[in-house]
């Protein structure tokens, strides 16, 4: 499996000029990277004005509505979002969830929408620090699993990524151990398996995020089992997420 690493730039930079200089020196950088996937998630207003030409780096979206058209004002379809050429998109942020009151019901709706235009969604699931002291990490994962993907085919799961992203460890500068994210990704799979077969549990990219730089992201792809890293804050720093890039490439 080619590992898979997502930078999601959340709602920075603060214009178009940073935004072009920060996606150009990131397209320097990673120019002849072969065998891994790059994916660049930018805020939607600078989507259209990127300049990417590079077959292994692909745009993701950040979010979108669950519905192509229509009247509802400030929201965004995901045929727009294929229009400006658009191949992932994250759903179920826990910024997403915990913010904009997100559920998992609007999660699956999102997810299915998605998979019909044949975007790949990268769906995040984690638990908050409450819930992990309270011993409830694998009931939350399983829950925002079975809701997410309620009703979506098998034949549709093998275009769906899914990032593990405990909340406590986003944004925070205490990263999950290595060992710690792998239980919770084999627990993942273990219940992508129970609903939809080995075969899809075995295929599906599961990637860590949370506090993610280039001194720890060794640990989490050093470990069969994760496929990639969903980066934030340090995929706001090229140096650090190139670092980052090339560990994946190993
Ligand atoms: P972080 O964010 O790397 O800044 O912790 C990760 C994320 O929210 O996807």
């Amino acid at each position: 499996m080619k590992p898979l690493i997502v930078g999601n730039w959340k709602m920075n930079p603060l214009n178009q000029k940073a935004a072009n200089q920060l996606f150009n020196s990131l397209k320097r950088g990673l120019k002849n990277v072969r065998k891994i996937e790059v994916v660049i998630c930018p805020p939607f207003p600078y989507l259209s004005i990127i300049n990417n030409q590079l077959s292994f780096i692909k745009l993701g979206a950040q979010n979108c509505f669950w519905q192509q058209k229509g009247a509802f004002t400030g929201e965004i379809s995901p045929q727009m979002l294929k229009d400006l050429r658009v191949s992932y998109v994250i759903l179920g942020h826990s910024e997403r969830r915990q913010i904009m009151k997100e559920t998992d019901e609007m999660v699956n709706k999102k997810i299915k929408e998605v998979l019909k235009l044949n975007l790949w969604p990268i769906v995040c699931v984690g638990e908050t620090a409450r819930e992990r002291k309270k011993g409830e990490t694998f009931q939350v994962l399983k829950k925002e699993i079975k809701e997410g993907f309620k009703g979506i085919a098998k034949s549709q799961m093998s275009k769906v990524v899914i990032a593990y992203e405990p909340i406590w460890a986003i944004g925070t500068g205490n990263p999950c151990s290595a060992d710690d994210a792998l239980t919770a990704i084999l627990f993942i799979r273990k219940v992508i398996s129970q609903i939809f077969g080995i075969t899809i549990a075995k295929k599906i990219k599961i990637l860590y995020g949370g506090s993610v730089n280039s001194k720890n992201a060794r640990d989490y792809l050093g470990e069969d089992g994760i496929d990639g890293l969903l980066v934030g804050g340090a995929s706001l720093n090229p140096k650090e997420f190139l670092k980052i890039v090339r560990i994946a490439r190993g």
